[in-house]
């Protein structure tokens, strides 16, 4: 009998290495590499059509064309996965037949924030789903010798303390980039802040913990760790390049 994946589960890195945990387990706060976080902090994304779809997607003969279209398609499910939680709030409305009270998403548009390039890659498969989301552009770089964020680009909507932001970016490495982009928002305004990501390492998400122990991540997957270029292993490679079809 083919086994049944659950369609999330909850892990917590500690020294490197993911524990697993299972949906619904406890929200105790837990010590990882020296920072307290909780246990349901980092959410694993294992629905079958996202693992699949990301081992397309990490083959090296895959094409520019199908890596993109699949990222498309990843960002799409990834957005159904982070916005579970979402509150509601009832809405009356009239159906052909009588009234009803309805439900609808509290509050103001949610705001998505790609970091460029390769986060621009999760974003037309969000606007999908998410058509009136308000779009930030955070355009970061990766210093090839130090690894440090590099800032070139930001246009955010001014309103960001009122609305819940999803950072959108495939490579959560060194969490140099996310970091940058976050500290970056948070000065904007930005109280209500999630990450979503294809690929998390270890070390990164142990990283991002102890900067931002307030923002949770959604990713497919938690690799084994990076690279002495600080590039994640195994990943697929340079999210960007693969993304444009650039090097
Ligand atoms: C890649 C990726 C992330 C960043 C992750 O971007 O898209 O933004 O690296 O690495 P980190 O966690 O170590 O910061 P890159 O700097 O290559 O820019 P690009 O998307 O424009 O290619
Ligand atoms: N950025 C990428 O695009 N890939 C990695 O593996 C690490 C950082």
């Amino acid at each position: 009998m083919p086994r049944r994946a659950p369609r999330v589960r909850r892990v917590v890195v500690r020294g490197g290495r993911p524990l697993r945990r299972g949906v619904g387990s406890g929200n105790a706060p837990r010590s990882v590499a020296g920072v307290t976080m909780a246990a349901d902090r980092v959410t694993v994304v294992e629905h079958p059509l996202v693992q699949h779809k990301l081992t397309l997607m990490r083959d090296k003969e895959r094409s520019t064309q199908g890596f993109r279209r699949l990222l498309n398609e990843i960002g799409m499910l990834l957005a159904y996965e982070v916005t579970r939680d979402l509150p509601l709030e009832e809405f009356a409305i009239e159906t052909p037949i009588g009234p009803m009270e309805g439900q609808r998403i509290q509050g103001k548009k949610l705001v998505l924030a790609p970091i460029l390039r390769a986060g621009v890659g999760f974003l037309d498969g969000m606007l999908s789903l998410l058509p009136s989301a308000r779009v930030a552009h955070i355009g970061l770089y990766r210093d090839p010798d130090s690894l440090e964020a590099v800032e070139y680009y930001f246009k955010a909507p001014s309103d960001l303390a009122d609305r819940t932001v999803l950072v959108l970016d495939p490579m959560l490495a060194t969490a140099n980039s996310a970091i940058a982009a976050l500290d970056r928002l948070k000065a904007r305004g930005a109280a209500d802040l999630r990450f979503v990501c294809l690929l998390a390492a270890p070390e990164g998400l142990a990283k991002l913990a102890a900067a931002h122990p307030d923002v949770p991540v959604w990713t497919a997957s938690i690799d084994s760790h990076l690279n002495e270029h600080g590039y994640i292993v195994p990943g697929l490679g340079d999210a960007g390049d693969r993304m444009y079809g650039t090097r």
